[in-house]
Order: C-alpha cells, then sequence, then structure tokens
C-alpha cells in the first residue's frame, strides 16, 4: 500500500544529504562481496575502551542504585532528568563562572532533534504568512540541517571567504560579513562550532560579531557544540563555549561516545528554552532517561570531561597529524589540492581547485581504487547560488586505523595525479 503524503510527509519521507550518499555506499559495500574497501565515509564515532569502560561503570553504578526503577519505569519531567540537568548546570558555573539556573537548560533526545524544534519553531512562516528565515552563515556546515526544516525554502546560507596562501596547500573558511544579512526576517542563526564537515573553528570575534547583528532584531544564534569543550572536546585549537543573551550552547553526547542513548543539551535563554520546551513535550515528551541518568554520573563526577581531554581528543588529533603528515608526502605538490586546518571534529576537508570532474564523479573514480570518502556537494545545504568550490570538496572521516588512513591517501594521491596531469577521459570532463 502506498498511502497519499501530505506536504511535509513528503518532505520528511526523503532522506536528504549525506544519508542519501550513506544509501550508495551501504550498496556499494554490500555489492562488493569480496572486494575490500577502505571506508573512510563513517560519521558514527570510534568506540574507545576507557570510553566504553566509563559508560560501562556508569551502567553498573545506575544498577545497583535505588534510583534504577525511578529512571526506567516512570516517564519523567520533559525538561530532563533532575540529576541530568543539576550535573551540567553545576558543571558550567564551575567551570565558566557563570550563573546559570534550571530555567537555562533542556535536554533532548539528541541534538538533531534539538535543531528539528528550534527549525520549525522559530523558523517557517509566521501567524501572519511571513518567512522566517534560518540562517547558515558560514556554508559548508553540516548536512544534517538540510532534513530539519518542514519548510526549506525557510534555509539560507552564505557563502564564505576563503583565507589562502598562509602555509602551501591550505585553506580556511571564514564567515563574508559583506554578504551575510540577519535581519528582521531572520527565524535564527545556527552553525557549528568545531564545524562538521570542515574542523572550522569560527574565532570568538566572527561568534561575537554574527551574535550582534542578530541582538537588535532579537534573534537566538544557536552554535552547534556537536565537537566542543567540555565534553567531547574535539576542539585542536583553543576555545571555549560563548555565552549571551540570545546565544544557545547546544551540545550533543553523541561524540563523547553515547550517540545511541541520544543525549543533546541546550543552554541558553529561559524564553528560547520554554519554546523548545513545549515543542519537545507535544513531540515526544522526553529523552530516554536510562542515557540522561548515566550521564549525570559521568558529568558530576568530572570523568566525561577528563576523559575527554585525555583520550577523546589526542585519539583524533594524532588521526588529523597522520593524514596531514601522509597528504604533505603523497599528494602531487603541483596541483591546487588544499586541506581545510583542522581545528577539529572527527573529519578532514579537502578542497581541489579546478577540479577537472564533479565531487561525485571523483567519489565513484575512488571507488575504483577501493577507498570510500563522503562527496562535498551535500554539505551545503540552502546554499542558493551555484558556486563550482561545492562540486570541488571531499569530506574524510578520521575514524579509521591509521594504516588504513595512509594506504587510502596514497591512492587518493594517485588519482589526484591522475586527473590534473593525464587528458581526462570524456565521461570525466564534464563539470558539475
Ligand atoms: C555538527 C553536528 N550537529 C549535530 C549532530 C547530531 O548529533 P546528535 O543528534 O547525535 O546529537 C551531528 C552528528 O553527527 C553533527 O555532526
Amino acid at each position: 500500500m502506498i498511502p497519499a503524503l501530505t506536504q511535509f510527509g513528503e518532505q520528511m519521507s526523503h532522506l536528504t544529504g549525506v544519508r542519501a550518499i550513506m544509501k550508495d555506499i551501504i550498496e556499494t559495500l554490500r555489492a562488493g562481496q569480496g572486494k575490500e574497501f577502505i571506508n573512510l565515509s563513517a560519521g558514527n564515532p570510534v568506540i574507545l575502551p576507557e570510553v566504553e569502560q566509563l559508560w560501562r561503570d556508569c551502567t553498573a553504578d545506575l544498577l545497583a542504585s535505588h534510583e534504577y526503577g525511578e529512571v526506567v519505569c516512570r516517564y519523567g519531567s520533559s525538561q530532563g532528568y533532575r540529576p541530568l540537568i543539576d550535573a551540567v548546570i553545576n558543571d558550567f558555573n564551575q567551570r565558566y563562572g557563570l550563573n546559570l539556573s534550571d530555567r537555562n537548560i533542556l535536554i533532548t533526545p539528541g541534538s538533531q532533534a534539538l535543531y528539528f524544534y528550534a527549525a520549525n519553531a522559530l523558523g517557517g512562516y509566521t501567524t501572519e504568512g511571513h518567512l522566517k528565515q534560518i540562517v547558515l552563515p558560514l556554508s559548508p556546515d553540516y548536512t544534517g540541517y538540510g532534513g530539519v526544516t518542514l519548510y526549506p525554502e525557510a534555509l539560507r546560507a552564505y557563502k564564505p571567504t576563503l583565507d589562502l596562501g598562509f602555509e602551501p596547500h591550505r585553506f580556511k573558511y571564514r564567515p563574508d560579513f559583506s554578504q551575510l544579512e540577519i535581519t528582521e526576517q531572520t527565524g535564527f542563526v545556527l552553525f557549528s562550532r568545531p564545524c562538521n564537515p570542515t574542523g572550522n573553528v569560527l574565532t570568538n570575534e566572527e561568534v561575537q560579531k554574527i551574535a550582534a547583528l542578530a541582538t537588535p532584531h532579537n534573534i537566538p544564534v544557536l552554535i552547534d557544540s556537536a565537537y566542543a569543550p567540555p565534553f567531547p572536546a574535539l576542539n585542536f585549537t583553543e576555545m571555549a563555549p560563548l555565552f549571551g543573551s540570545n546565544l544557545v550552547h547546544c551540545m550533543s553526547l553523541s561524540k563523547a561516545g553515547l550517540p545511541g542513548e541520544r543525549i543533546g543539551i541546550a543552554l541558553g535563554d529561559e524564553r528560547i528554552i520554554q519554546i523548545l520546551q513545549s515543542f519537545q513535550t507535544n513531540l515526544c515528551i522526553h529523552s530516554s532517561r536510562y542515557g540522561q541518568a548515566i550521564a549525570a554520573r559521568a558529568i558530576a563526577s568530572g570523568a566525561l570531561a577528563n576523559i575527554s581531554e585525555t583520550v577523546i581528543r589526542p585519539h583524533y588529533q594524532h588521526k588529523f597529524a597522520i593524514l596531514e603528515e601522509t597528504l604533505d608526502q603523497t599528494m602531487p605538490q603541483s596541483a591546487p589540492w588544499f586541506l581545510h586546518r583542522g581545528e577539529g571534529a572527527i573529519f578532514a576537508w579537502l578542497w581541489f581547485k579546478d577540479l577537472p570532474v564533479t565531487d561525485w564523479q571523483f567519489y565513484q573514480e575512488l571507488k575504483q581504487y577501493g577507498v570510500i570518502v563522503v562527496p562535498g556537494s551535500p554539505f551545503f545545504p540552502g546554499l542558493r547560488e551555484e558556486w563550482p568550490h561545492m562540486h570541488q570538496c571531499i569530506r574524510i572521516s578520521l575514524t579509521a586505523a591509521d594504516s588504513e588512513i595512509v594506504t587510502a591517501l596514497r591512492h587518493l594521491a594517485n588519482l589526484v595525479d591522475r586527473l590534473y596531469t593525464q587528458t581526462p577521459k570524456p565521461e570525466l570532463a564534464v563539470r558539475g
């Protein structure tokens, strides 16, 4: 039976961005039975033994406690499980000298849910029929933003400027303040810091400038801190969370080893928190309390922040160092390849200027060498103008073994050499 779908049904029953590519990757892996692929596409974090042990210990502690029945056998408050709320508030107040109260926090079933609430409570059509835009100030950004709004026309991303020349074969995106518009037509502003897919960390000044543009119109600025300190602390450059009247600090415990338990956390002005909380009550009542109860233990004891700094961050920083070294050793020096500065997250982002094929064709060609990466074009949700750069990038996951990264990058270097130095095959000469 194929039921008739509403507009929203149509919208939400399609996979967007990388999820659509993942389907191709799964089919490739299935069809290539016997053929070994090095998969550098994963967004799933690595299971690090120390991190798994932490969650195991917290679970054992919960199981042995009187709290267990209360946690799993009862509904709770939509705002979140009280011990987790207290643990996060105490941690942030102490760590950053803040004065947050329990009115400033909401726990959600993963941070993706949080962006869905915001996208549809603050973006889309007002009761007067005006379109409120969801502004992504620096494109590329997290592909998942492409799927959160019921009104795709609400999403508006801005092309960045490119910082080049500070080091050979490196670059960095910067917000283009000469183009960026945050006006009364903006519903809210959203960006990831550190950024998935690029590893970019917007500077304090850049964030403050964005916040200042939004303040006069009472526009919330949501900072997606899925990779930020204090957990998972996947920043390789100095950074601290920023707070302010219109800033909402949005966290996720997924990259701190708990993606299966679905825990997102929003910290911000109580009026914004209240709107998001009501949305959540209507949608799903609350996040899983089992995950919240073990997270409360890991945060209150300081163990999560500690393991983030001593285990999670060094693991991925080491992978990035291997990637950088291998690229410098193996990639053709004469080809115009550029690695985005690795300031955080669990990915590397490569740009091939004047690439003679599209990113999608590059991805297909690399599969022939037994290597799977993610083509870059799905990471530009909401960017309306045609920009060749969108078809010249790839994302490489830092979740593989060291030797796999090295082998895969050697293949990649061979492909790049072939594409730039040899006469392109006719079917590869198409530009996207
Ligand atoms: C930047 C960013 N934001 C949000 C999410 C969603 O995370 P979750 O819903 O698991 O908290 C991800 C997941 O990869 C991400 O990379």
